[in-house]
């Protein structure tokens, strides 16, 4: 059975191995994953990867979102695979043929997600890029094309808003795996940031969200442990009821 902090994804979106570590020792007990992305990862390298597995048993996720040509992508992805990680992500944009030969030489069995559409993104940033109206008019159609991709092609899940996980886990179903980033509790600066398709951490779950992805309303907190609390706290209510 899953518990409130196994919902809990944490970006150490900080740029040194200090600061990092200073957010794994003080959060380590409040969350599922820590996620290390690619300020953290190109800023000191795969010792933060070994540094979280020995102070802290949550588990990690490796979000570096490769987007590039196939035989690139394979090889990032391999080399991202062999540090033992649990998720780590791939856009959607190269299509279901770069997708699928990542999914069929994983050795490691890490879950790979892929990238629908960015939850800083909004309608006319999608017109600025010149997708179809449809899309413009309509961004969940846009996340549920590129989430059928990611399935036909084998992947484990997406990472989409909290706002597209409902459509998401009905037309691809509940085991299909749905992180969301773009969470902003009530309490939190919502609408002030670069996160334009927002939800709380409540309703996310309410809407199927395998696991959510918080960061600014706890890094950012006065106090980042009582706001990863606050977040158990809205997590557990949502999964209770
Ligand atoms: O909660 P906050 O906005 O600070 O979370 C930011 C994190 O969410 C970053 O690590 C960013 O990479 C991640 N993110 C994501 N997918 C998106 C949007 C943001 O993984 N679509």
């Amino acid at each position: 059975m899953k518990r409130p902090k196994d919902y809990l994804i944490f970006p150490l979106d900080v740029p040194t191995y200090q600061e990092a570590i200073r957010y794994v020792e003080i959060l380590k007990e409040h969350v599922g994953l820590f996620k290390v992305g690619l300020e953290l990862f190109v800023s000191v390298g795969p010792k933060i990867l070994r540094t979280i597995r020995e102070r802290s048993e949550a588990g990690i996720f490796l979000d570096l979102k490769f987007h590039d040509i196939p035989a690139t992508v394979k090889g990032a992805f391999l080399a991202a695979s062999a540090h033992g990680v649990t998720f780590t992500t791939v856009h959607c944009d190269e299509g279901e043929g770069l997708l699928r030969s990542v999914v069929e030489n994983n050795p490691s069995g890490t879950k790979i997600l892929a990238v629908t559409v960015l939850t800083s993104l909004e309608s006319k940033n999608l017109k600025e890029l010149g997708y179809l109206d449809r899309y413009v008019n309509d961004i969940t159609e846009l996340v549920l094309l590129k989430a059928r991709m990611a399935k036909e092609a084998g992947c484990s899940g997406v990472v989409c808003s909290g706002l597209e996980v409902e459509k998401v886990k009905a037309n691809l179903g509940k085991d299909f795996i749905v992180v969301t980033p773009g969470i902003r509790p009530a309490w939190s600066l919502g609408g002030k940031d670069d996160q334009k398709r927002i939800i709380t951490p409540y309703q996310a779950l309410k809407n199927g969200a395998d696991y959510i992805v918080v960061g600014r309303p706890i890094r950012i907190a006065e106090k980042p442990i009582e706001a990863a609390k606050k977040v158990l706290d809205e997590i557990e209510t949502a999964i209770s009821e």
